[in-house]
Protein backbone atom coordinates (compact mmCIF):
# COMPACT_ATOMS: atom_id res chain seq x y z
CA UNK A 1 0.00 0.00 0.00
CA UNK A 2 1.24 3.78 -1.17
CA UNK A 3 0.35 7.21 -1.71
CA UNK A 4 1.25 8.54 -5.26
CA UNK A 5 2.33 11.96 -4.08
CA UNK A 6 2.11 14.49 -7.62
CA UNK A 7 4.13 17.79 -7.53
CA UNK A 8 5.54 16.48 -4.06
CA UNK A 9 9.22 17.66 -5.13
CA UNK A 10 7.44 21.41 -5.18
CA UNK A 11 7.32 23.40 -1.98
CA UNK A 12 3.88 22.41 -0.30
CA UNK A 13 4.11 19.09 -1.84
CA UNK A 14 7.59 18.14 -0.21
CA UNK A 15 6.74 19.26 2.94
CA UNK A 16 3.56 16.36 3.04
CA UNK A 17 5.57 14.14 1.72
CA UNK A 18 8.14 14.44 4.32
CA UNK A 19 5.37 14.34 7.12
CA UNK A 20 3.85 11.17 5.43
CA UNK A 21 7.61 9.22 5.20
CA UNK A 22 7.56 10.19 9.06
CA UNK A 23 4.43 8.31 9.86
CA UNK A 24 6.10 5.24 7.99
CA UNK A 25 3.81 5.88 4.66
CA UNK A 26 5.40 3.87 1.83
CA UNK A 27 5.24 7.42 -0.61
CA UNK A 28 6.14 7.38 -3.97
CA UNK A 29 6.38 10.86 -5.54
CA UNK A 30 6.01 11.85 -9.47
CA UNK A 31 6.47 15.54 -10.76
CA UNK A 32 8.60 16.92 -13.82
CA UNK A 33 10.89 18.83 -12.55
CA UNK A 34 9.77 21.43 -13.96
CA UNK A 35 9.30 23.71 -10.97
CA UNK A 36 10.83 21.37 -8.53
CA UNK A 37 13.81 20.03 -6.50
CA UNK A 38 14.90 16.42 -6.58
CA UNK A 39 17.12 17.52 -3.36
CA UNK A 40 13.47 18.68 -1.80
CA UNK A 41 11.83 14.93 -2.06
CA UNK A 42 13.75 13.31 1.10
CA UNK A 43 13.45 9.73 2.47
CA UNK A 44 10.64 8.99 -0.90
CA UNK A 45 11.08 7.90 -4.34
CA UNK A 46 11.05 10.06 -7.20
CA UNK A 47 9.78 9.41 -10.24
CA UNK A 48 10.44 12.19 -12.96
CA UNK A 49 7.09 12.89 -15.11
CA UNK A 50 3.99 14.16 -16.10
CA UNK A 51 0.74 13.63 -14.36
CA UNK A 52 -0.68 13.43 -17.97
CA UNK A 53 1.30 10.23 -18.80
CA UNK A 54 -1.87 7.97 -18.48
CA UNK A 55 0.93 4.72 -18.77
CA UNK A 56 2.92 5.99 -16.52
CA UNK A 57 0.42 7.04 -13.84
CA UNK A 58 -1.37 3.21 -14.66
CA UNK A 59 1.99 1.70 -14.15
CA UNK A 60 2.70 3.41 -10.56
CA UNK A 61 -0.32 3.10 -9.26
CA UNK A 62 -0.63 -0.86 -9.93
CA UNK A 63 3.26 -1.80 -9.55
CA UNK A 64 3.20 0.06 -6.40
CA UNK A 65 -0.17 -0.83 -5.09
CA UNK A 66 -1.17 3.12 -4.77
CA UNK A 67 -4.63 3.56 -2.87
CA UNK A 68 -4.93 7.18 -2.66
CA UNK A 69 -3.29 10.36 -4.64
CA UNK A 70 -2.43 13.40 -3.32
CA UNK A 71 -2.61 15.96 -6.24
CA UNK A 72 0.08 19.25 -6.21
CA UNK A 73 1.10 19.10 -9.74
CA UNK A 74 -0.05 22.54 -11.22
CA UNK A 75 0.91 25.66 -12.24
CA UNK A 76 -0.02 28.74 -10.25
CA UNK A 77 1.00 31.58 -10.87
CA UNK A 78 -2.09 33.97 -11.03
CA UNK A 79 0.31 36.84 -13.48
CA UNK A 80 0.88 34.22 -16.00
CA UNK A 81 -2.42 32.16 -16.11
CA UNK A 82 -3.73 35.66 -17.53
CA UNK A 83 -1.80 35.87 -20.40
CA UNK A 84 -1.01 32.09 -21.12
CA UNK A 85 -4.26 30.69 -19.89
CA UNK A 86 -4.28 27.47 -21.94
CA UNK A 87 -0.82 26.68 -20.44
CA UNK A 88 -3.66 26.71 -17.36
CA UNK A 89 -6.30 24.72 -19.04
CA UNK A 90 -3.89 22.29 -20.16
CA UNK A 91 -2.05 21.43 -17.39
CA UNK A 92 -4.51 21.98 -14.01
CA UNK A 93 -7.72 20.86 -15.99
CA UNK A 94 -6.74 18.39 -18.93
CA UNK A 95 -3.81 17.00 -16.81
CA UNK A 96 -5.67 16.56 -14.05
CA UNK A 97 -8.62 14.78 -15.82
CA UNK A 98 -5.66 12.76 -17.19
CA UNK A 99 -4.02 12.19 -14.11
CA UNK A 100 -7.87 11.29 -12.40
CA UNK A 101 -8.83 8.96 -15.38
CA UNK A 102 -5.59 6.91 -15.27
CA UNK A 103 -6.07 6.69 -11.13
CA UNK A 104 -9.96 4.86 -11.94
CA UNK A 105 -8.18 2.84 -14.48
CA UNK A 106 -5.94 1.36 -11.64
CA UNK A 107 -8.48 0.88 -9.19
CA UNK A 108 -7.58 4.20 -6.73
CA UNK A 109 -10.90 5.69 -5.56
CA UNK A 110 -9.35 8.76 -3.12
CA UNK A 111 -8.00 12.29 -4.00
CA UNK A 112 -7.11 14.94 -2.10
CA UNK A 113 -6.68 17.96 -3.94
CA UNK A 114 -5.06 21.35 -3.82
CA UNK A 115 -7.64 23.70 -4.15
CA UNK A 116 -7.30 27.26 -3.29
CA UNK A 117 -8.73 30.30 -1.57
CA UNK A 118 -8.79 32.13 -4.70
CA UNK A 119 -11.89 30.42 -5.80
CA UNK A 120 -14.12 32.55 -4.14
CA UNK A 121 -12.32 35.72 -5.43
CA UNK A 122 -13.07 38.77 -3.34
CA UNK A 123 -15.17 37.91 -0.40
CA UNK A 124 -17.86 39.56 0.59
CA UNK A 125 -17.69 38.42 4.34
CA UNK A 126 -14.58 37.47 6.27
CA UNK A 127 -13.81 35.07 7.80
CA UNK A 128 -14.43 33.11 4.74
CA UNK A 129 -16.79 30.06 5.12
CA UNK A 130 -17.02 26.82 2.50
CA UNK A 131 -20.39 27.87 1.44
CA UNK A 132 -19.51 31.18 -0.13
CA UNK A 133 -20.39 31.70 -3.53
CA UNK A 134 -17.52 30.75 -6.00
CA UNK A 135 -16.43 33.71 -7.98
CA UNK A 136 -12.75 33.16 -9.40
CA UNK A 137 -11.16 35.87 -10.72
CA UNK A 138 -8.26 34.73 -12.73
CA UNK A 139 -7.68 31.61 -15.22
CA UNK A 140 -5.88 30.06 -12.03
CA UNK A 141 -8.35 30.31 -9.77
CA UNK A 142 -10.94 29.04 -12.64
CA UNK A 143 -9.27 26.39 -13.11
CA UNK A 144 -8.99 25.01 -9.13
CA UNK A 145 -12.97 26.02 -9.35
CA UNK A 146 -13.45 23.72 -12.30
CA UNK A 147 -11.47 20.48 -11.06
CA UNK A 148 -13.19 20.51 -8.03
CA UNK A 149 -16.46 20.55 -10.08
CA UNK A 150 -14.88 18.40 -12.11
CA UNK A 151 -13.91 15.96 -9.13
CA UNK A 152 -17.64 16.05 -7.70
CA UNK A 153 -18.67 14.53 -11.24
CA UNK A 154 -16.14 11.85 -11.05
CA UNK A 155 -17.71 11.08 -7.51
CA UNK A 156 -21.17 11.07 -9.40
CA UNK A 157 -20.14 9.12 -12.19
CA UNK A 158 -17.17 6.63 -10.93
CA UNK A 159 -17.53 6.67 -7.12
CA UNK A 160 -14.20 8.69 -6.98
CA UNK A 161 -13.97 10.56 -3.01
CA UNK A 162 -12.34 13.46 -2.91
CA UNK A 163 -11.64 16.09 -0.68
CA UNK A 164 -10.52 19.90 -2.34
CA UNK A 165 -8.41 21.67 0.23
CA UNK A 166 -9.08 25.20 -0.73
CA UNK A 167 -5.30 26.10 0.99
CA UNK A 168 -5.02 30.16 2.08
CA UNK A 169 -1.39 31.56 1.84
CA UNK A 170 1.18 29.29 2.28
CA UNK A 171 4.41 29.99 3.92
CA UNK A 172 7.07 29.15 6.20
CA UNK A 173 9.69 26.39 6.23
CA UNK A 174 10.50 23.47 7.97
CA UNK A 175 11.42 23.33 11.54
CA UNK A 176 15.16 22.17 10.80
CA UNK A 177 15.39 24.13 8.03
CA UNK A 178 16.23 21.47 5.13
CA UNK A 179 13.57 22.20 2.87
CA UNK A 180 11.04 25.70 2.10
CA UNK A 181 9.97 27.62 -0.63
CA UNK A 182 12.38 28.58 -3.76
CA UNK A 183 12.25 32.42 -3.95
CA UNK A 184 13.64 32.42 -7.62
CA UNK A 185 9.87 30.75 -8.43
CA UNK A 186 8.02 32.48 -5.83
CA UNK A 187 6.15 35.87 -5.65
CA UNK A 188 4.31 35.24 -2.28
CA UNK A 189 4.88 38.32 0.50
CA UNK A 190 7.40 36.33 2.71
CA UNK A 191 9.56 34.95 0.14
CA UNK A 192 10.03 38.84 -0.67
CA UNK A 193 10.45 40.32 2.61
CA UNK A 194 13.08 38.18 3.07
CA UNK A 195 14.46 38.93 -0.14
CA UNK A 196 14.37 42.67 0.58
CA UNK A 197 15.52 41.84 4.28
CA UNK A 198 18.79 39.86 2.95
CA UNK A 199 19.08 42.44 0.46
CA UNK A 200 18.75 39.67 -2.57
CA UNK A 201 16.39 42.62 -3.95
CA UNK A 202 15.57 45.99 -3.97
CA UNK A 203 13.04 47.59 -1.11
CA UNK A 204 9.76 45.35 -1.32
CA UNK A 205 7.02 46.80 -2.60
CA UNK A 206 3.87 47.27 -0.77
CA UNK A 207 0.83 47.78 -3.03
CA UNK A 208 -1.13 49.94 -1.17
CA UNK A 209 -1.30 51.52 2.39
CA UNK A 210 -4.62 53.54 1.97
CA UNK A 211 -7.02 50.28 1.96
CA UNK A 212 -10.12 49.88 4.83
CA UNK A 213 -7.65 48.42 6.99
CA UNK A 214 -6.48 49.24 10.60
CA UNK A 215 -2.76 50.09 9.23
CA UNK A 216 -4.27 50.55 5.62
CA UNK A 217 -2.45 47.43 4.19
CA UNK A 218 -4.05 44.06 2.85
CA UNK A 219 -5.25 41.59 5.42
CA UNK A 220 -4.58 37.56 4.44
CA UNK A 221 -4.50 34.31 6.28
CA UNK A 222 -1.14 32.98 6.27
CA UNK A 223 -0.87 28.97 7.15
CA UNK A 224 2.56 27.63 8.38
CA UNK A 225 3.44 24.93 5.32
CA UNK A 226 3.89 22.26 7.98
CA UNK A 227 0.20 22.74 9.39
CA UNK A 228 -0.90 22.71 5.45
CA UNK A 229 0.72 19.16 5.08
CA UNK A 230 -0.66 18.04 8.18
CA UNK A 231 -4.07 18.74 7.07
CA UNK A 232 -3.52 16.39 3.79
CA UNK A 233 -3.03 13.90 6.52
CA UNK A 234 -6.42 14.44 8.44
CA UNK A 235 -7.95 14.51 4.57
CA UNK A 236 -6.29 11.03 3.66
CA UNK A 237 -7.47 9.58 6.95
CA UNK A 238 -11.20 10.94 6.42
CA UNK A 239 -11.00 9.47 3.06
CA UNK A 240 -9.53 6.23 4.35
CA UNK A 241 -12.47 6.04 6.90
CA UNK A 242 -15.13 6.59 4.55
CA UNK A 243 -15.42 9.89 4.24
CA UNK A 244 -17.46 11.58 1.29
CA UNK A 245 -16.19 13.80 -1.22
CA UNK A 246 -16.02 17.65 0.37
CA UNK A 247 -14.57 20.68 0.17
CA UNK A 248 -12.79 22.24 3.18
CA UNK A 249 -10.74 25.71 3.62
CA UNK A 250 -7.45 24.98 5.01
CA UNK A 251 -6.65 28.51 6.94
CA UNK A 252 -5.45 29.83 10.49
CA UNK A 253 -8.76 31.90 10.61
CA UNK A 254 -6.57 34.89 11.67
CA UNK A 255 -5.57 37.42 9.30
CA UNK A 256 -2.34 39.68 8.93
CA UNK A 257 -1.48 42.77 7.36
CA UNK A 258 1.00 43.31 4.97
CA UNK A 259 2.78 45.74 7.87
CA UNK A 260 2.39 43.43 10.75
CA UNK A 261 4.58 40.63 8.19
CA UNK A 262 6.85 42.97 7.92
CA UNK A 263 7.06 44.20 11.78
CA UNK A 264 7.16 40.01 12.51
CA UNK A 265 10.05 40.29 10.38
CA UNK A 266 11.79 43.32 12.17
CA UNK A 267 11.34 41.61 15.50
CA UNK A 268 12.39 38.30 14.81
CA UNK A 269 15.37 38.90 12.40
CA UNK A 270 16.82 42.18 14.16
CA UNK A 271 17.09 43.96 10.63
CA UNK A 272 15.23 46.52 8.84
CA UNK A 273 12.78 45.80 6.48
CA UNK A 274 13.32 48.23 3.14
CA UNK A 275 10.25 48.86 1.41
CA UNK A 276 8.57 51.43 -0.26
CA UNK A 277 4.80 52.18 -0.46
CA UNK A 278 3.04 51.62 -4.68
CA UNK A 279 -0.06 52.35 -5.94
CA UNK A 280 -2.45 49.37 -4.88
CA UNK A 281 -2.33 46.47 -7.55
CA UNK A 282 -5.72 45.67 -9.83
CA UNK A 283 -7.77 42.71 -8.71
CA UNK A 284 -6.34 42.56 -4.60
CA UNK A 285 -8.89 41.78 -2.48
CA UNK A 286 -8.82 44.71 0.67
CA UNK A 287 -8.52 41.14 3.20
CA UNK A 288 -9.37 37.14 3.00
CA UNK A 289 -8.89 34.84 5.49
CA UNK A 290 -10.26 31.47 6.69
CA UNK A 291 -13.20 30.31 8.41
CA UNK A 292 -11.89 27.09 9.55
CA UNK A 293 -14.16 25.33 11.69
CA UNK A 294 -15.57 22.50 8.91
CA UNK A 295 -11.39 21.53 8.77
CA UNK A 296 -11.77 21.00 12.55
CA UNK A 297 -15.07 19.59 12.40
CA UNK A 298 -14.32 17.23 9.42
CA UNK A 299 -11.15 16.19 9.42
CA UNK A 300 -10.12 17.08 13.07
CA UNK A 301 -7.31 19.15 12.04
CA UNK A 302 -6.57 22.84 13.19
CA UNK A 303 -3.41 25.03 12.55
CA UNK A 304 -0.75 24.47 15.75
CA UNK A 305 1.50 27.99 14.48
CA UNK A 306 1.18 31.41 13.81
CA UNK A 307 3.18 34.29 11.93
CA UNK A 308 5.94 33.81 14.77
CA UNK A 309 6.56 30.54 13.39
CA UNK A 310 5.99 31.09 10.19
CA UNK A 311 8.37 34.18 9.71
CA UNK A 312 10.82 32.31 11.87
CA UNK A 313 10.93 29.42 10.00
CA UNK A 314 11.38 31.21 6.54
CA UNK A 315 13.95 33.16 8.11
CA UNK A 316 16.33 30.35 8.59
CA UNK A 317 15.78 28.52 5.44
CA UNK A 318 16.23 31.75 2.95
CA UNK A 319 19.17 33.11 5.30
CA UNK A 320 20.46 29.37 4.75
CA UNK A 321 19.63 28.82 1.27
CA UNK A 322 20.12 32.84 -0.03
CA UNK A 323 19.58 30.76 -4.12
CA UNK A 324 17.28 28.28 -3.18
CA UNK A 325 17.83 24.59 -3.90
CA UNK A 326 21.30 23.80 -5.31
CA UNK A 327 21.88 23.65 -9.39
CA UNK A 328 22.00 19.75 -8.81
CA UNK A 329 25.14 17.94 -9.64
N1 LIG B 1 1.70 28.12 -2.51
C1 LIG B 1 0.48 28.55 -2.18
O1 LIG B 1 0.32 29.50 -1.39
C2 LIG B 1 -0.74 27.86 -2.76
C3 LIG B 1 -2.01 28.38 -2.42
C4 LIG B 1 -3.14 27.74 -2.92
C5 LIG B 1 -3.02 26.62 -3.73
N2 LIG B 1 -1.78 26.16 -4.05
C6 LIG B 1 -1.69 24.97 -4.91
O2 LIG B 1 -0.93 23.98 -4.23
C7 LIG B 1 -0.21 23.18 -5.18
C8 LIG B 1 1.26 23.14 -4.80
O3 LIG B 1 1.73 24.48 -4.72
P1 LIG B 1 3.27 24.80 -4.45
O4 LIG B 1 3.31 26.15 -3.87
O5 LIG B 1 3.88 23.68 -3.75
O6 LIG B 1 3.78 24.87 -5.97
P2 LIG B 1 5.16 24.38 -6.61
O7 LIG B 1 5.25 25.01 -7.94
O8 LIG B 1 6.27 24.53 -5.65
O9 LIG B 1 4.90 22.80 -6.79
C9 LIG B 1 4.19 22.28 -7.89
C10 LIG B 1 4.96 21.07 -8.37
O10 LIG B 1 4.21 20.42 -9.41
C11 LIG B 1 5.11 20.02 -10.43
N3 LIG B 1 4.33 19.92 -11.67
C12 LIG B 1 3.66 20.91 -12.30
N4 LIG B 1 3.02 20.41 -13.38
C13 LIG B 1 3.30 19.08 -13.43
C14 LIG B 1 2.92 18.00 -14.29
N5 LIG B 1 2.15 18.22 -15.35
N6 LIG B 1 3.37 16.76 -14.02
C15 LIG B 1 4.19 16.53 -12.94
N7 LIG B 1 4.58 17.51 -12.10
C16 LIG B 1 4.13 18.76 -12.33
C17 LIG B 1 6.18 21.10 -10.45
O11 LIG B 1 7.40 20.65 -11.01
C18 LIG B 1 6.32 21.42 -8.95
O12 LIG B 1 7.30 20.61 -8.33
C19 LIG B 1 -0.50 23.77 -6.55
O13 LIG B 1 -1.56 23.03 -7.13
C20 LIG B 1 -0.97 25.18 -6.22
O14 LIG B 1 -1.86 25.66 -7.20
C21 LIG B 1 -0.64 26.75 -3.59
Amino acid sequence: MSILVTGGAGYIGSHTVRQLTRGATDVVVLDSLELGHRQAVIEAELVVGDIADQELVIGLCRDRGVTQVVHFAAYKSVGESMSDPARYWLNNVAGTTKLVEAMLAAGVEQLVFSSSCSVYGTPAHNPVGEDAPIHPESVYAESKAMVERILQWYGVTHGLRSVSLRYFNAAGASDDGRIGEDWRSSQNLVPLVMKATLGRSGPLTVFGDDYPTPDGTCIRDYIHVDDLAAAHLAALAYLDGGGSTTAVNVGTGTGSSVYEVIRATERITGRAVPYAVGPRRSGDPVATFADPATAQRTLGWRACRGLDEIIDSAWRWHRDHPDGFPAEG
